[in-house]
Formats: structure tokens, C-alpha cells, sequence
């Protein structure tokens, strides 16, 4: 079976892809924007056509000769989400009809059309529309409401309320009822979908226990042995709740709006169909599934993250924008002795709970202005405590690029008046520390000048950090 997997970096993507691998019978190929997001072994092994759903002709290659499409593309990090993946379900269905691929396979979000429905739910729904529409090709259209794995967003929001708040005064809206899943079970019904005999369109609801967003909290304070007190305010606005969630978990207010906005409607499945065509599943339960993501965490086995998608940062030309950049801050120090690989190492230790070598609580501060202005913040942490991949979030940066022994490019997502950059590379036996600057009119030089003599201890003591723990780890080897 000639099987492509399209947002093969995402959260569900990524796991879904594992998978997919051990199967014999699946002959996979991924449809992925940037190639490097996935790892050199995928890439040396696994067919990748790299592409955009708003591309045809990207879309034509990389559907050419496959009997089954799975549907992960989701953009809901652009404001104009909704629109944009409107158009890119329907380029994806008439593309591949014309490849005559037999089914797709969509995983949507769970819940019905009615006054009270998020604009993301809306949008998801609309998806699972579009890819129906189409009287050739069959849709598979798996609807999952709250996932709960390591790193997915509703979990990641779940556990930090739950371990940052031992008192929560919360919305009416953690009444509400929801039927969440494990991420496992989701991949199984994805997998097992490739091999349902019905030729006809299908909805597939799938959940687990219903429960309300406050049994879900109480529960997950019991995975992780803590007492939590709940106390619902009527009075609180999805704004005021938005920004709440801004403040305390990882995400940022765009993505807590969106999601918060769901809230008010019930998310129970619809149809028993799961349990009709995947009669060999049987969902665990939500208290089950936060164990198993807590043990992900602790263990550092996170697959994937919610934050780990790109963002949009592809559409730029970050070789051109570096070179174009107006500020610049160099440190060049000789590596000596030390071996490329200490030095590599070392700086891509940087960030999350390994922190930023010295000078944390100016990162601390940093973060947390950023937090209060809506942005990403300084919480995204690492997925990994010891590598690195491109496109992955590191606390309030972005990976551009990793090359092994050689190169670490990170770019800043916090909310600054510019685009800033911050490249490690070893270079003729020398380790080049620079930030990059290109401002944004007036407010982005003042910023820069601003930090200049922040930046003086923070960068000098960066690279000096550096070389400090390459050389601990070289005398350790
Ligand atoms: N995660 C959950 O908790 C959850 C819950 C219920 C339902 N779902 C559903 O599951 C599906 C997958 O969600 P997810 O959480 O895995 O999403 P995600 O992490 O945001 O990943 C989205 C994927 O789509 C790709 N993509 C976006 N725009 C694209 C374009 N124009 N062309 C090609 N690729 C594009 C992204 O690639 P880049 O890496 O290049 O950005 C990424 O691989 C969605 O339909 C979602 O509604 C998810």
C-alpha cells in the first residue's frame, strides 16, 4: 500500500509516522515544507517530497501513485488559519483525485456546528467538509476532541495549571463536558484506519471517559500526587482566561483564545462508529493516559510537541535576512584542544531546564515581559534535554538549522521590534558566538541600543560558559 503522510513535523504527524514505519505492508512517503525538520535517518531512508498544500504542483508529486493520504495539515499558528485551510483541503481533494489516490484519512476536531462553536472548531469541521466533498475519493474522518499526551496543548495546559496553582479560581466553562483520548489511541484508530473494508465516507468519533474539564484537572493532580482546590468564577471572560493561560502554561494567548473559545460547547462523541469498524480498540482511561504522558516527560521520550511546528518561519529568507542585518554582536573565542564535539555539545545544551549558562534571571525577565505582552514566552522549555532538531521550539527561539560538530541557528520568536538571530559555529578552530538584529523602524535601533550593555555580560559570559563546560566534559571523558 502506497501510503503518504502530509504534516509529517507535526504533533500527531511525527507519532503517527513511527508507526507507520514498522509496518511491512506500507510503503511510505512523507510530504513535509522543510525536509530538515525531519531527522538525517528519515531523511537518508524514507521517500520525502518536500511541498506546500497551496503548491498543485508540490501536491501533484507528492500524490502521484499513492492509494492512501492521511490529512494532518493544520495552520492554526496563522491569524487567517480558517481561510487558509479551507483552501488547502480543497487543493489537497482535487489533486488527489486527479492522482486517483482511493481514501484520505483526516483527523478533525470533535463536536457539531452550532451558535456556540469555535472559529477552530469551525475550521476543522469545514476541513472534514472539503475533504468529503469529493464523490471519487474516499474520506475517513477521524474526530478527536482533548488529546492527552506528552507535549499536545490541551495536556501541556492541563498539567501546568494543575502543578502551578495549588488554589484555581477557574472559568463557568471547566463544567462543561469532554471526552478526551490518549495520543496512543488516536494513532492506533489512524493506523488501523488504512485497513477499514467500507468503501463510503465515514465520521469516526472517538473518546474516552466523558468528563468535565475539572474532573480532568482533579485527575491529572492525582497522577501527579498533588491536592488542588477548584473554585468556578461565573464572571470570568474568555479574554481574562485567555490571558491567564498566557501567563501560567506555555502557550500563548492566540492559541489559549482559540482554544478557550471551545470550551463552552460540549465535546462528546456523536456516533458509535469506533467501537462498529475498530472493534479491537478500546480507548485507556483519561487518569491512565496523563500517567503515561507524565512518564514521557520524566523519562525525556517526548516524540513530538505542539509548539514544534514551523510557525511560518520557511517563508522566510533567513540567509538573506542575516546578511541584511543592520546590529550584530560577534564573540570569537580559540577552541584549543578542546574537541569539536565537546564544544557542539555544550552550546546545543542551551536553554530550557539546562538553562542559558549564566545570567538566567535576565532570560527569566525576558520571558516574562514577553509572556505579559502575549507572546511565546520563555516556558516552551526543550522537547529534549540533550538534542536538538530544526524547526523545534527552544524556549522563546526557533531552530533553524543543527549540523552535528559544526553549526546551531536559532531565531527569535518573542515579540522584539525586528527579527533577531543567535548562530553558534565552530570555524577554523574557533567558536563564533553571534546575535543578529534587523530592526523595525525607530523602536528596533532604540531596543538594540537599549540592550547594549545587557548584552555585554549576558553574550561575553555566554561564550566564555561555553568553553567552561566543553572543557568539565572533555576532562569527564
Ligand atoms: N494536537 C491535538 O491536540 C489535536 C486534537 C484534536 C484534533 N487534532 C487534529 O489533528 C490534526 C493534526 O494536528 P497537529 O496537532 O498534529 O497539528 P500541528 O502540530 O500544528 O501540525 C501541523 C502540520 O501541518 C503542516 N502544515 C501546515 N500548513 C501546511 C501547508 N500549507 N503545507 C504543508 N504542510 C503544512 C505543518 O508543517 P510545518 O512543520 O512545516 O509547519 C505541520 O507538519 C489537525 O487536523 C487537528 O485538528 C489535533
Amino acid at each position: 500500500m502506497k501510503v503518504l503522510l502530509t504534516g509529517s513535523t507535526g504533533y500527531i504527524g511525527r507519532r503517527l509516522k513511527e508507526k507507520l514505519l514498522e509496518k511491512p505492508d506500507v510503503d511510505l512517503r512523507l510530504f513535509a515544507r522543510n525536509k530538515k525538520a525531519l531527522s538525517s535517518k528519515i531523511q537518508n531512508h524514507v521517500e520525502i517530497v518536500e511541498g506546500d498544500t497551496f503548491n498543485k504542483n508540490q501536491l501533484k508529486e507528492a500524490l502521484k501513485d499513492i492509494d492512501v493520504a492521511y490529512y494532518l495539515v493544520h495552520s492554526l499558528s496563522n491569524k487567517d488559519y480558517k481561510e487558509l485551510d479551507k483552501v488547502s483541503a480543497q487543493n489537497f481533494i482535487d489533486i488527489a483525485n486527479e492522482c486517483g489516490v482511493k481514501r484520505v484519512i483526516y483527523l478533525g476536531g470533535l463536536g457539531v456546528k452550532n451558535q456556540n462553536t469555535s472559529e477552530h472548531l469551525l475550521s476543522r469541521l469545514e476541513t472534514g467538509e472539503v475533504l468529503s466533498s469529493n464523490r471519487n475519493v474516499q474520506n475517513i474522518w477521524i474526530r478527536a476532541g482533548v488529546i492527552i499526551g506528552s507535549g499536545s496543548t490541551s495536556f501541556e495546559i492541563i498539567r501546568n495549571l494543575t502543578e502551578k496553582l495549588p488554589i484555581m479560581t477557574t472559568p463557568k466553562w471547566v463544567d462543561t463536558k469532554a471526552q478526551p483520548i490518549a495520543v496512543h489511541d488516536v494513532i492506533s484508530y489512524l493506523v488501523q484506519s488504512l485497513y477499514i473494508k467500507e468503501t463510503k465516507n465515514l465520521t469516526i468519533d472517538i473518546g474516552c471517559e466523558q468528563l468535565t474539564y475539572k474532573q480532568m484537572m482533579l485527575q491529572t493532580a492525582q497522577a501527579l500526587d498533588l491536592k488542588r482546590i477548584i473554585i468556578p468564577l461565573p464572571f470570568l471572560s474568555i479574554n481574562i482566561s485567555s490571558y491567564w493561560l498566557n501567563l501560567f502554561t506555555p502557550v500563548p494567548f492566540t492559541v489559549a483564545k482559540a482554544l478557550i473559545e471551545g470550551l463552552k460547547s460540549e465535546v462528546v462523541i456523536q456516533n458509535d462508529n469506533a467501537k462498529k469498524y475498530f472493534p479491537e480498540i478500546e480507548p485507556i482511561p483519561f487518569l491512565h493516559a496523563v500517567k503515561k504522558a507524565v512518564q514521557e516527560i520524566k523519562t525525556n521520550q517526548v516524540i513530538s510537541r505542539w509548539s514544534d511546528t514551523s510557525g511560518g518561519i520557511w517563508e522566510k529568507n533567513h540567509t538573506k535576512e542575516i546578511a541584511d542585518a543592520i546590529f550584530f554582536d560577534r564573540k570569537e573565542k580559540d577552541i584549543n584542544n578542546l574537541s569539536k564535539s565537546n564544544i557542539y555539545q555544550a552550546f546545543t545544551s542551551i536553554g530550557g531546564d539546562n538553562g542559558w549558562f549564566t545570567y538566567d534571571f535576565l532570560w527569566e525577565i525576558r520571558g516574562f515581559m514577553d509572556k505579559m505582552i502575549g507572546g511565546v514566552g520563555l516556558k516552551r522549555g526543550r522537547r529534549d534535554q540533550n538534542t536538538l532538531r530544526v524547526g523545534e521550539s527552544l524556549d522563546f527561539w526557533k531552530v533553524l538549522d543543527v549540523q552535528e560538530d559544526e553549526r546551531l541557528l536559532l531565531y527569535a520568536q518573542m515579540k522584539v521590534p525586528g527579527n533577531a538571530w543567535l548562530e553558534f559555529k565552530i570555524e577554523d578552530n574557533k567558536l563564533i558566538q553571534s546575535a543578529y538584529f534587523y530592526p523595525k523602524g525607530l523602536l528596533g535601533r532604540l531596543y538594540w541600543y537599549a540592550l547594549i550593555p545587557i548584552h555585554y555580560f549576558v553574550f561575553n559570559n555566554m561564550i566564555n560558559s561555553i568553553i567552561k563546560k566543553a572543557t568539565i566534559s572533555s576532562r569527564q571523558s
